[in-house]
């Protein structure tokens, strides 16, 4: 029994180490198997990513050259198109020019002929041409203000400026305007004491295209309003009427020149103009560093027209 057990004993050990032999060297081989698959997996990626950026690299080459063709055929549609605005601009200017010395010959002629003549049905042609010629003339004048904007010439003399002194030059000419056309015209409190360094002439121009715009575009029998407010250091002068008013989608469109609301739909009104007062009135504004904007409860509604310039 003794010599049994001597004899198992080393015989046991010598199978027990080498079935940890077997497990080891077994262990061993799964991981490097393991790790090569990963490695080849991570090749693999990273080739897949090599392709792509190859890829997306040859695509931005391609890009930029198509980039740099576009670039060149712009930068000759813009120097077409800067010689063909200069061709306009001069255009303008002749017309302009060429127009303005026939028209003031029409006009004084016409005026001397009413004097003249004895019949009336004469006196009253002679009125219509007389009528027409001051629209074409306000036409020119509106076209020469537009050329000299384009042209980038048209300066503000400012100097000093009393701010009702605007108002007060130009109103006795609207006054009766808006009484020709049955409009009434409220003017509110002026302000005292409120002077701007500005350019008296245009911001009458300015005041004038709007309450010559809310006489038009009222129906005879409602009322328009002239108010003045001060705002820190801006005064702003409000033309409020209740008139034909403005679709919410058209308040800012209308500063654009030639520019005429579409959806309102009296086309008599329209014709009585080219929809170029406000865009010369914005143009004024904003050379004296100040806004104007236009303000409706909608069609029907009436509408305020406003602009602020800062004070001295
Ligand atoms: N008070 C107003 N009420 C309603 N719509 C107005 C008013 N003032 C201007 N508009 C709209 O804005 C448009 C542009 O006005 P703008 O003064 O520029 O041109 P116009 O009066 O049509 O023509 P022009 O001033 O060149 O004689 C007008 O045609 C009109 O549709
Ligand atoms: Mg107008």
């Amino acid at each position: 029994m003794e010599i049994l057990i001597i004899v198992a004993i080393p015989i046991a050990l010598l199978l027990l180490g080498g079935a940890f032999l077997v497990v080891g060297q077994t262990s061993s081989f799964l991981q490097s198997t393991y790790f090569n698959s990963r490695q080849r997996h991570s090749d693999m990626i990273i080739q897949q990513y090599m392709n792509n950026l190859i890829l997306a690299q040859t695509q931005i080459s391609r890009r930029s050259r198509e980039l740099e063709l576009l670039a060149g055929k712009l930068d000759l549609s813009n120097q077409e198109l800067a010689r063909l605005n200069d061709m306009k601009s001069k255009f303008l200017s002749m017309v302009v020019h060429d127009v303005r010395t026939p028209l003031s010959s029409i006009k004084g002629f016409s005026e001397l002929m009413i004097k003249k003549t004895t019949d009336k049905k004469s006196a009253e042609y002679l009125k219509n041409i007389s009528l027409a010629s001051d629209q074409l003339g306000r036409l020119i004048s509106d076209l020469t203000d537009l050329a000299m904007i384009e042209a980038g010439k048209l300066k503000m003399e400012k100097t000093r400026v009393h701010f009702p002194e605007i108002a007060w030059e130009i109103l006795p000419a609207i006054r009766i305007n808006a009484q020709k056309r049955g409009v009434e015209l409220i003017e509110h409190q002026f302000p005292e004491e409120i002077y701007i360094d500005g350019d008296k002439f245009r911001l009458s121009q300015v005041l004038m295209n709007l309450l010559n715009n809310a006489i038009k575009f009222t129906p005879a029998g409602k009322r328009i309003d002239l108010s003045f407010r001060k705002e820190g250091r801006h005064i702003v002068t409000s033309v409020k009427d209740s008139g034909i008013g403005l679709h919410p989608s058209e308040t800012k469109k209308i500063f654009e020149k030639f520019y005429q609301a579409k959806h309102q739909k009296d086309e008599k009104l329209r014709k009585q103009g080219w929809g170029l007062g406000l865009s010369i009135a914005q143009e004024i504004v904003h050379s004296h560093s100040g806004e104007i904007w236009a303000q409706s409860a909608g069609l029907g509604k009436g509408s305020t027209f406003s602009f602020k310039v800062p004070v001295d």
